[in-house]
């Protein structure tokens, strides 16, 4: 079942995402002694979303020393990179947040490549994630992003990851970025729990409806590879990126 929110803003966009997750956390830790395990989505709309909920992590309820933290995928650079997703994550969420570093696994991307940077963090995941569903790990609740492109993670169109059956994670080469990056795989994402997308700004209109009414090519829009096995799809927009589009109709619309 997908459902959407929308928002009049990527503020309140921010604010709905910030409960929607809490509620999940507190839910999850109520009835399971799991760490509750969340990937990040690199790039800047979650920003608002990581800094709020630093702002409420001592009031939300949740307990932060049993969440496990992973990334959706992360660029080629060093974790102190202005384009590192995993810097944005610290300087946004987990600096400020009464947690442990054996409870972040970022992708690994100093002294490694792309390559071994995957293999590495794929092996971590085996490691981490107790629960597998269809040989893939079960992740509680992924966010993303999506690009004026159609992409999410790193899962660029026409690239050699999008191809990927077997493999957690990969190194994709993206041409058009003319970088390694490190992602997850569109069946280890939909095999999670939850998957929110987080879509905001007048920039994200066309690809939206193109993800949502488009002619059906995962090969050149790859956030149409995006369709939970068992989970829940849940839609965060803002008006901006929705700007007039028609709701597909089987979407449950959350006020
Ligand atoms: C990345 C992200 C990427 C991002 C989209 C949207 O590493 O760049 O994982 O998939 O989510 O490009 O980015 P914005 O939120 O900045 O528009």
């Amino acid at each position: 079942m997908t459902q959407l929110i929308l928002a009049n803003d990527v503020g309140q966009l921010a604010q709905q995402a910030c409960s929607w997750l809490t509620q999940l956390i507190v839910q999850h830790q109520k009835a399971s002694q799991a760490p509750f395990s969340l990937a990040l989505a690199g790039g800047s709309t979650p920003k608002a979303l990581y800094q709020l909920l630093a702002a409420t992590s001592k009031s939300s309820g949740i307990d932060w020393s049993r969440v496990l933290f992973l990334w959706g995928d992360e660029r080629n650079v060093a974790i102190d990179h202005a384009d590192s997703n995993a810097r944005m994550a610290h300087e946004a969420l987990l600096n400020h947040l009464p947690i442990l570093p054996d409870q972040i696994l970022a992708m690994p991307t100093d002294g490694v490549d792309a390559k071994m940077a995957a293999e590495l963090y794929e092996s971590k995941l085996r490691e981490r994630l107790q629960v597998q569903r269809g040989g893939f790990g079960v992740i509680d609740c992924i966010l993303l992003g999506m690009g004026d492109d159609v992409h999410t993670a790193s899962l660029f169109p026409e690239t050699a990851a999008l191809k990927e059956t077997t493999r957690w994670v990969v190194a994709n080469y993206v041409d058009k970025l003319s970088t390694w990056r490190v992602t997850m795989t569109a069946p280890l994402i939909n095999a999670a729990t939850n998957i929110g997308f987080f879509i905001a700004g007048p920039s994200k209109t066309a690809a939206l409806k193109t993800l949502w009414h488009g002619p059906q090519n995962v090969e050149l829009y790859p956030s149409q590879m995006i369709r939970p096995v068992d989970g829940e799809l849940t839609f965060f927009v803002d008006s901006a990126a929705v700007d007039g589009l028609t709701i597909p109709p089987d979407f449950r619309t959350v006020k």
